[in-house]
């Protein structure tokens, strides 16, 4: 099995996923502070947590990177990596995010103006709107990082080979060989003297993109910097079910939908679980492990109690798959409802992320 971080692919067994790559299963006990995406293996995974884990115990310094793709509107899918973000900066992270607009603009031919609007106007001030705070957190851009980041960017080509570049990512142009060196560098750049020195980094990511990690992982073993840890994440699944793709209606929910207009798509598009008739489904109860709402509920319903009530009550009949629809509504509506004004609190914020 190969993983292409620039194609795209649905893993269908994590266990053999994990053993092939030499992911490590979370162990819910050694996360430094609870949070529902770990015990319910939304977070399955990581790589090396363990330092950064003792790094926060012994309140060193240690860091958070990941970087956002500009493109498309924002979904119910970048929320739950920005609550990742979010859940590691409250933990204490210095926080680095990158914009990949060098990347954007290689393998997917946006220009870097366009990509520049998206990452603040959809990205950013979502971020703030969720949580994100600008205290030791540095937003910047993959065209625009320091003199120290872009020469590190060509640098790490010295400590790698076509070889290992080709049993990494199969086949790589050239384009595709400088968004990697790219995000090398984002990687190991909060280890920088000028960001500190060497320190834990942890990545927060989707599985898609561990092919950089252990480049990166390897390239820093080369040269001064501690290899980053790294935690992989389940993508959301479209509504649809399937991958969850923002150019198609059917499968995406956006921070700036309407109640009325969520309520219309998900009535219309969940994939449900349940059963054909109301007696079958009342005498055999429903499959909530198919079912896309509840899915959705996993990552959005805070209280264990209350999604296990529902788990329960779906399997034994009790609740209609109308029913569970319903509160996927509720949950997303309540939700756009509160958000709708933290976004506008936040547009007073985004300058204090783009110095
Ligand atoms: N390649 C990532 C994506 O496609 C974006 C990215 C750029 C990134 N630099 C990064 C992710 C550094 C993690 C760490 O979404």
């Amino acid at each position: 099995m190969e993983l292409n971080p620039w194609g795209s692919f649905e893993v269908k067994d994590y266990k053999k996923l994990m053993k092939n790559f030499g992911i490590d299963k979370i162990e819910p006990s050694k996360i430094p502070e609870k949070h529902h995406f770990f015990n319910r293996g939304i977070i399955f995974g990581h790589k090396d947590f363990g330092k950064v884990a003792s790094a926060i115990k012994n309140k060193k310094p240690w860091a958070m990177m990941t970087g956002l793709m500009p493109s498309g509107k924002f979904h119910f899918g970048h929320k739950m990596v920005a609550d990742e973000m979010i859940y590691f900066q409250k933990l204490g992270a210095e926080c680095y995010i990158a914009v990949a607009d060098i990347e954007s603009n290689l393998t997917r031919g946006i220009s870097l103006e366009e990509a520049r609007k998206t990452a603040v106007e959809e990205y950013l001030l979502n971020y703030i709107a969720l949580g994100l705070k600008p205290k030791k957190t540095k937003f910047y851009f993959q065209s625009q990082g320091s003199t120290d980041y872009m020469n590190l960017s060509k640098f790490v080509s010295k400590k790698t080979t076509y070889n290992e570049l080709k049993s990494i990512y199969g086949d790589i142009t050239p384009d595709k060989m400088v968004s990697a060196f790219t995000q090398v560098a984002d990687i190991l750049h909060p280890q920088l003297k000028e960001n500190g020195g060497p320190k834990p980094v942890v990545v927060p990511v989707g599985v898609d993109q561990l092919p950089h990690i252990s480049l990166t992982r390897d390239i820093a073993n080369r040269m001064k910097f501690i290899p980053p840890a790294a935690t992989f994440h389940k993508l959301m699944p479209g509504l649809k079910g399937g991958k969850l793709s923002s150019s198609d209606p059917g499968s995406a929910i956006f921070l700036t939908d309407t109640p009325k207009e969520i309520k219309k798509r998900v009535n219309k598009y969940a994939f449900s679980g349940g059963r054909q008739t109301l007696e079958e489904h009342r005498k055999k109860g429903g499959n909530p492990d198919i079912d896309i709402s509840y899915q959705w509920l996993t990552y959005l319903e805070e209280s264990d109690k209350k999604l296990k009530q529902t788990y329960d009550d779906y399997k034994a009949g009790k609740l209609l798959s109308g029913e569970m629809k319903g509160l996927l509504i509720e949950k997303l509506s309540k939700f756009v409802e509160k958000h709708k004004v933290n976004r506008e609190k936040a547009r007073k914020q985004v300058d204090k992320f783009l110095k």
